[in-house]
């Protein structure tokens, strides 16, 4: 999603903004620019594409002003062109944002009724203009930003400059996030702390609502009713956090990579060594997970599949009924849920809108909030009375991988230590699933060591138009989330089934140019889902078998292709079958040649609705 920066340094800005930019850019954006005040002038330099285009036209620029605002912009309101591209600029105003502006349209009927008519089609520039005129009508800057404020409905972060005023920088929050940076003699605007890494680590978060002034010589906040206040600051370690690619040719393939030692870290987190048993941090006052009746879970994407596992462990081991949904759904769906019941969000970056709405919703109902999050700072985890953190490291990928196995890990704990406080579990039990998870990390190598061969197959799925994935029980949103990885970043129309639906419809999709990825362990379901595979080969369909030894031995010849998987407990096959699918769709998008870790329409951070 959109990225922001703000420099009001000493030096030469213009390379700086850029460089924030570039840490960004795993966000996802589709033009960019950068607008500074050079002797008390907005200038401004924009791009369409990615940031090569914007440092090739900034080489001509020759800039040499000391503050400045930068934008990686993804598209809402108005496609990807020069002139959509932020900053926009109105008379002395240049704003970059995130976020939508809900009641633009109202908004820019009132500046038509003054005989204004926006450059772009952005829901930005309105803002911009709404906040010129407050300047022209006599306002101070700060009056007429904190004017304009509260006219906009809707969720937005800005960072703001003014003509004529070489030392302010004003930034502003509510819904996406904002970062304040500390440097030396100089301060900072950032929509994370990756983006800022490179000049401080000495951060301090906006919250719902804030305000911020800045000089070169300190900061200023008012918080959502206007009342001074102040925010903690924080050192964070985003700058060791290095956003390069570790010799892989992407991001997702040394994400992919990282799985094992991610796994087994977040693992750790999770574990008692010495009794060989699950830790969880402690409940929150009035949680009692004994008592619990039932329990909600939401997220949005790969994170709401992760969610499906869950349920799946949550329901057989802990014998906790569990609704799910997507918090897209769920947000508007009203819900009735019991206070003092449990919610459970999982998001990687912690920012998501829906999935951040459907928390306040939860919250709001007198329910305690748990969160799986991968940003121990982000606004869920903020927000959150119980935070379950995955410990995947920064994720720059687009397409998520190891924050889902990550995901994944921290679930089968909590179904565990669930599991144990309703009395389902006895200690030889529980040390027995421990066991297979402390397995996790290894067999996840062996998976890997495929990698050639699931290459190979890649290559020739991608010539496919459309795919079909199926799974049965826990591995059904394996095959969900296997369609999904496959589609985003390929291109190729995927969906996931779980196994036995086919036959109620998407059976009608297949002949031989429809290949079939099945996703079977040779578990309880095994022959069920085989039955199912044989019912798409009978219709000329191309299988490719995601097994382990035994199945492969017993119905691999049916196959096309099989791929196999190390033989585990079933218990954690989601976390082994997850390999697969993830290089499957890997390999297919860079024999595609497609943007793999920043995929087209899509952002790694969805911030707006
Ligand atoms: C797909 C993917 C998305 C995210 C979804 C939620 O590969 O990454 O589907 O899972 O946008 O994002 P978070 O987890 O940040 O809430």
């Amino acid at each position: 999603m959109c990225g922001i920066v703000g420099i009001l340094g000493r030096e030469p800005v213009a390379d700086r903004l850029v460089e924030a930019l570039r840490r960004l850019e795993y966000r996802g954006y589709d033009s960019a620019g950068i607008a500074v005040l050079e002797d008390g002038t907005l200038k401004r330099v924009r791009a369409a594409g990615k940031l090569n285009n914007l440092t090739a036209r900034l080489a001509q620029a020759n800039l040499h002003a000391t503050i400045g605002i930068g934008h990686t912009r993804w598209a809402t309101h108005g496609g990807p062109s020069e002139t959509n591209a932020h900053p926009h600029i109105a008379g002395n105003v240049a704003i970059v944002h995130n976020g939508i502006i809900e009641n633009y349209a109202e908004l820019r009927d009132r500046l038509a009724a003054r005989g204004i008519t926006p450059e772009s089609d952005t829901d930005t520039e309105i803002v911009a203009h709404l906040i010129n005129i407050a300047l022209n009508e006599g306002m101070k800057p700060k009056e007429a930003v904190l004017h304009v404020l509260d006219e906009l409905r809707g969720a937005f972060a800005f960072a703001i400059i003014f003509a004529g005023h070489d030392n302010l920088m004003i930034g502003a929050r509510r819904g996406s996030p904002l970062a304040v940076g500390h440097g030396e003699g100089e301060m900072m605007l950032g929509s994370d702390a990756i983006a800022l890494a490179p000049f401080t680590s000495r951060i301090t978060y906006l919250e719902d609502g804030d305000v911020v002034f800045l000089t070169r010589e300190g900061f200023e906040i008012l918080d959502e009713e206007r009342r001074h206040v102040i925010r903690p600051l924080q050192f964070t370690q985003a700058a060791s956090l290095l956003v390069d690619k570790g010799g892989y040719r992407h991001f997702m393939a040394k994400e992919i990579h990282e799985q094992p030692d991610v796994l087994g870290h977040t693992l750790g987190e999770y574990l008692d060594f010495g009794t060989g048993r699950v830790k969880l941090p402690d409940m929150p006052e009035g949680l009692d997970l004994a008592t619990l009746e039932r329990m909600t879970i939401t997220a949005c994407g790969t994170a709401f599949y992760a969610g499906m596992v869950g349920k799946y462990w949550l329901e057989q081991i802990a014998r906790l009924p569990v609704e799910i949904d997507v918090a897209s759904e769920f947000r508007y769906r009203e819900a009735p849920l019991k206070a003092g019941g449990l919610s459970l969000v999982i998001s990687q970056s912690g920012e998501t809108a829906d999935t951040l709405a459907a928390l306040r919703y939860c919250k709001a109902q007198g329910q305690k909030v748990a969160a799986v999050v991968n940003v121990p700072e982000s606004t869920i985890a903020r927000e959150s009375d119980l935070v379950l953190r995955t410990y995947a490291g920064p994720e720059v990928g687009v397409a998520s991988t190891k924050a889902f196995t990550c995901q994944l890990m921290v679930l089968a704990a909590f179904a565990i230590g669930v599991a144990r406080a309703r009395g389902h579990l006895d200690e030889a039990r529980e040390q027995e699933l421990v066991h297979a998870l402390q397995q996790a990390p290894r067999l996840v190598v062996q998976a890997l060591e495929q990698e050639e061969r699931i290459a190979a197959i890649a290559r020739e799925l991608a010539h496919a138009k459309d795919i079909l994935y199926l799974g049965r029980g826990i591995n059904y949103p394996l095959a969900l989330e296997g369609a999904l990885k496959f589609k985003e970043i390929s291109y190729i129309h995927a969906e996931g089934y779980a196994a036995g639906e086919l036959k109620h419809g998407p059976i009608a999709l297949i002949d031989e140019n429809v290949p079939v990825v099945v996703i079977a362990p040779r578990d309880a379901l095994f022959e069920k889902t085989v039955s199912n595979m044989e019912e798409v080969r009978a219709r000329g369909a191309k299988i490719v078998l995601i097994t382990d030894e035994a199945g492969a031995a017993e119905h691999g010849a049916k196959a096309f292709q099989t791929i196999t998987v190390p033989a585990a407990d079933t218990f954690i096959s989601p976390l082994l079958y997850a390999i697969p699918v993830q290089l499957l769709a890997y390999h297919a998008a860079v024999f595609l040649g497609t943007d793999v870790d920043q995929p087209r329409n899509l952002a790694k951070s969805v911030t707006v609705e």
